[in-house]
């Protein structure tokens, strides 16, 4: 397993940016979520009596109880009706001390007089969109550089939602993902297309590819194959959004969370809209959203496969037909360096890339 000191990407051991840290509907039972990610335990849960979600380091700082691990025998939890969550707070199930939203201990059963205000655990910026919890982290402890994600069609009724995949733990660093970003020459090997034209685009936080031709394994329920255009970007380090045009119109995300320096965690989902332009996406419609789901499932998992088994890649052989993989690692570095240094990088990425040989994706149709 590499690190992030390994690929040399900068001074920080984890990046900046959004990232997914939980499916929404697995906090629907109130219960807290014991999670890691960036190398830390964190309790995630849906407060109460807002519903709001709520990130919180996750050890209790009287003695140090994960507030969120399973936990079936504390009469806290089993008073609860199985949970420690309580209004928008969580009760330590070992000696009772509470924690409101912001982290603070508001309420230790035992104890008069004032709380210390070192009772207390660090509180993360997090919001719910499109189905999924994301808190924005950053090495210096800055507010959001840009918005979290989200897509004008989620609040579209023609638009079938998706459902999260779970593909679960990759032990590969995201360089080695984030790099498929500029891959134009696995496109046909793993993913049986035929590249018609192809281009990058680096700009400050986003990194897009666009590319477009025949593909063997993303194919409509009726096998029919057409032209497929994917016009794809990486909002910051975590999150991909990418549209596909040509068999149903469609939007793919994938999102990778780093869990420890040099692994990650991983999902993939699909939004599908109605087929028959219908106002309001009919059942037949969300039918063949979840197989075209599964297809782009399946897609990604012939990446994935590959990424199980390798050997990380700290310097590639690469050649002027490769896609601009180094410009890649370069756009990639801004965020595990301090935000006022970008532009070090920035200068040195940014434009429209297109590989030796291919033809450029915004030359005419
Ligand atoms: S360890 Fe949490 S209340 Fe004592
Ligand atoms: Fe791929």
């Amino acid at each position: 397993m590499a690190t992030s000191k390994d690929y040399r990407l900068g001074d920080f051991t984890f990046p900046r940016g959004w990232f997914m840290v939980a499916d929404g509907a697995e906090l629907n039972t109130h219960k807290p979520l014991a999670v890691r990610f960036f190398g830390k335990d964190f309790a995630l849960y849906r407060g109460r009596e807002s519903g709001k979600v709520v990130l919180l380091d996750a050890y209790c700082p009287h003695m140090k109880t994960h507030l969120a691990a399973p936990n079936t025998t504390s009469y806290v939890v089993i008073d609860g009706g199985g949970s420690n969550v309580e209004g928008d707070g969580i009760r330590c199930p070992y000696h009772g001390w509470r924690f409101g939203a912001d982290g603070k201990c508001d309420d230790i059963p035992y104890h008069q007089g004032p709380i210390p205000a070192a009772a207390a655990v660090k509180s993360w910026p997090v919001v719910e969109s499109m189905g999924a919890v994301w808190v924005w982290h950053d090495p210096e402890g800055g507010e959001p550089e840009w918005n979290h994600p989200s897509l004008p069609q989620w609040d579209d009724p023609s638009w079938v939602h998706w459902k999260f995949d779970h593909l679960g733990m990759l032990q590969q660093h995201p360089q080695e993902v984030i790099d498929n970003i500029a891959d134009v020459a696995h496109l046909s090997p793993i993913h049986g297309s035929t590249v018609q034209r192809y281009e990058n685009i680096f700009d400050g936080h986003t990194a897009t590819q666009r590319q477009c031709g025949p593909h063997r394994t993303l194919v409509a329920a009726d096998g029919v194959s057409t032209i497929l255009h994917t016009d794809t970007t990486y909002h910051g380090p975590g999150v991909l959004i990418s549209y596909l045009t040509g068999y149903l119109e469609s939007i793919l995300m994938i999102t990778h969370t780093p869990v420890e320096d040099g692994s990650i965690k991983v999902w993939h989902a699909l939004m599908v809209k109605s087929a028959g332009n219908n106002a309001q996406a009919t059942v037949p419609d969300v039918v063949a959203a979840r197989q075209f789901q599964e297809s782009s499932r399946l897609a990604f998992m012939q990446d994935f496969e590959v990424w199980t088994n390798k050997a990380p890649c700290l310097q590639g052989l690469f050649l002027p037909s490769d896609g601009p993989f180094m410009k890649t690692r370069i756009w990639y570095k801004q965020f595990y360096n301090p935000r006022a240094n970008k532009h070090e990088y920035l200068d040195q990425c940014e434009g429209t890339y297109v590989p030796r040989g291919a033809v450029a994706y915004s030359e005419a149709r």
